[in-house]
């Protein structure tokens, strides 16, 4: 039996729960759009009132009411002044707020690259000459009360970057870069997912957005630069696993930082073993779901890029789940 996706997966944190992670902002990209979303329903609402009230005098009213309400002061006011100035405001209001999400990018900000694939997210720390510093997988770190600079691209059809308690939703577009900025006040975990239909599993490509205190982040972030890791707890089946890594092909496509494992077509594993979630933000990341995922993902997430390892015996693919825990 494979494991179920889990409802505490990063996709159902960033759509689901109460109250809705839109309308429960953890920062100052995505307050204005909560604050957006009270007003336009509000403003929906009183219109829904009005409507209605229009609605019982044309059935019930008195012949006088029913002649008002019909006339040509009614219709001037209700039909096109109403709705001109409430538009208008709304759209002035609207732009002013996405100024600052793409305010051209500054010298001292944090910057990462994020680029989405057929169906997963794909991490590169930048440094201050915007090369590559850090890769990563479906599971973004930043410090908390600094905005970051994402620079969204895609590697293969329009995918959507959306964190919705952190920042509203961009489209990542083959051949084009799109800047977006997020933050979190307070250190978390906060889920995010595709906001656009790409096809296959789409549905079920989540990520995680970690926030950190600011010191904890730079400690991170130096020790995964010098690829200084904690020590891998001792267990009978992690050479095995090591060994198992290469000769069953995993490093074609995957990579592990520091070891002979260098492929690029897969999401890098370097980390694999702290992350919260795997098959992109879908499942807890155990011994058991790494078993499962591995030996046979497209049961999970059907349609994904990564072929079922069935040939890999139970024993096979513990030793193998041990070795990607190690991977912190
Ligand atoms: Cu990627 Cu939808």
């Amino acid at each position: 039996m494979w494991p179920l996706i889990s409802t505490r997966s990063a996709v159902g944190d960033a759509l689901g729960g109460w109250p809705p992670p839109v309308l429960d902002p953890a920062g100052p990209y995505a307050n204005p759009l909560a604050t957006l979303s009270w007003v336009l329903f509000g403003g929906a609402g009183l219109v829904f009132l009005v409507v209605l009230a229009a609605l019982w005098i044309a059935l019930f009213g008195t012949a006088a009411r029913k002649e008002k309400l019909g006339g040509t002061r009614a219709i001037w006011i209700g039909g096109v002044a109403f709705p001109v100035v409430v538009l208008s405001v709304l759209l002035v209001w609207g732009l002013s707020m996405t100024g600052s999400l793409t305010a051209p990018i500054r010298g001292d900000e944090m910057r990462v690259k994020v680029t989405g694939e057929m169906w997963w997210w794909r991490i590169a720390y930048l440094g201050a000459d915007g090369g590559a510093v850090l890769h990563d997988a479906n599971e973004l770190h930043i410090p908390v009360g600094r905005p970051v600079v994402l620079e969204l691209e895609s590697a293969d059809v329009i995918h959507n970057f959306w964190v919705p308690r952190l920042s509203g939703k961009l489209d990542m577009i083959p051949g084009r870069t799109n800047i977006m900025r997020i933050q979190a006040d307070a250190p978390g975990v906060f889920g995010g997912q595709c906001a656009e239909y790409c096809g296959g599993p789409h549905a079920l490509m989540g990520f995680v957005v970690v926030a950190h205190h600011s010191e904890d982040f730079a400690r991170l972030m130096t020790a995964r630069r010098a690829n200084i890791r904690p020590p891998a707890p001792a267990h009978p089946d992690l050479a095995r696993g090591a060994q198992l890594f290469g000769s069953a092909g995993c490093a074609a496509c995957h990579r592990v930082a520091g070891t002979g494992a260098n492929g690029a077509a897969g999401p890098d594993l370097s980390y694999v073993g702290s992350r919260q979630t795997l098959g992109a933000g879908i499942l807890p990341n155990n011994r058991g779901t790494l078993m499962g995922w591995i030996g046979n993902s497209q049961a999970i997430k059907p349609g994904n890029r990564m072929p079922p390892y069935s040939m890999l015996s139970s024993d096979d693919l513990r030793a193998l789940a041990v070795y990607l825990e190690a991977q912190r």
